[in-house]
């Protein structure tokens, strides 16, 4: 038994045509985090907010998955129950690639959530319209997002996962948000062989067992691949 979790980030979907947060054209080029993904800037401004989550779920709409996204679909066929993918993208390339044993700790865009009721209900149309909750009728939802300074979704379940794992692979992510960048450390202390595939090395606090380089849509099959031989043999 070889027990897999895999991180992905938003370089995995970054080929798919959906930008990443960090570096060069990043989505937060255009804003600063502190307008559009706290609490607090949805307080002060929720048309802006809204619009924004509005416009990036409507995106959804124009792309579809990659080969990295494939390649860990079929992973799961041949590891089933004994791969875990955590993923801290809200986009939903994963699932319409194929994952099913699948966390977004950062929540999803085709979801709302009421702050009324708690409900948290598919959603794919726009929010700035103030459209009701379709459990409560009050017009509270916002975006199934976490945002800085709330807490990622179903932690305990993810530490369980990485602290069992054998093999912790971690995929076009910049290591720059916790907890997400402490796990390739946590999964390293419990004696799991670390794999970083991004385009670019990141400054891990704990060096990754192995670093590859490369565009994602290359470097999962490839992995992937591998691991799928390891298991045949
Ligand atoms: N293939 C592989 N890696 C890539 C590719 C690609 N085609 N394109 C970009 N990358 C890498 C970048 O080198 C970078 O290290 O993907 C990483 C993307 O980093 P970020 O933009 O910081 O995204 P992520 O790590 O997912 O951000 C974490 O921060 O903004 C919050 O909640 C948001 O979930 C997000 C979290």
């Amino acid at each position: 038994m070889t027990r897999i979790v895999v991180l992905t980030g938003a370089g995995i979907s970054a080929e798919s045509g959906v930008p990443t947060f960090r570096g060069a054209e990043g989505l937060w080029e255009g804003h600063r985090i502190e307008d559009v993904a706290t609490p607090e800037a949805f307080e002060a401004d929720p048309d802006t907010v809204q619009r924004f989550y509005d416009a990036r779920r409507r995106a959804l709409r124009t792309v579809g998955p990659n080969a990295a996204h494939r390649a860990l679909a079929r992973l799961e066929s041949a590891y089933g129950s004994e791969l875990l993918v955590v993923t801290q993208n809200v986009d939903d390339l994963h699932e319409r690639a194929g994952s099913i044993r699948l966390i977004h700790m950062h929540g999803e865009l085709r979801r709302a959530r009421c702050t009324a009721c708690g409900a948290r209900p598919r959603w794919d149309d726009d929010l700035a319209d103030r459209p009701p909750c379709p459990v409560c009728r009050r017009p509270a939802l916002r975006p199934d997002v976490v945002w800085f300074g709330e807490m990622p979704y179903e932690l305990a379940r993810i530490e369980e996962a990485v602290v069992a794992c054998d093999v912790f692979c971690a995929i076009g992510t910049s290591g720059a948000v916790y907890p997400a960048a402490g796990y390739a450390a946590l999964a390293s202390a419990f004696g799991a062989h670390t794999v970083e595939l991004n385009l670019e090395p990141t400054d891990a606090v704990v060096p990754f067992d192995e670093a590859r380089t490369g565009l994602a849509s290359e470097a999962v099959p490839a992995w992937v691949d591998e691991m799928l031989a390891r298991r045949a043999t």
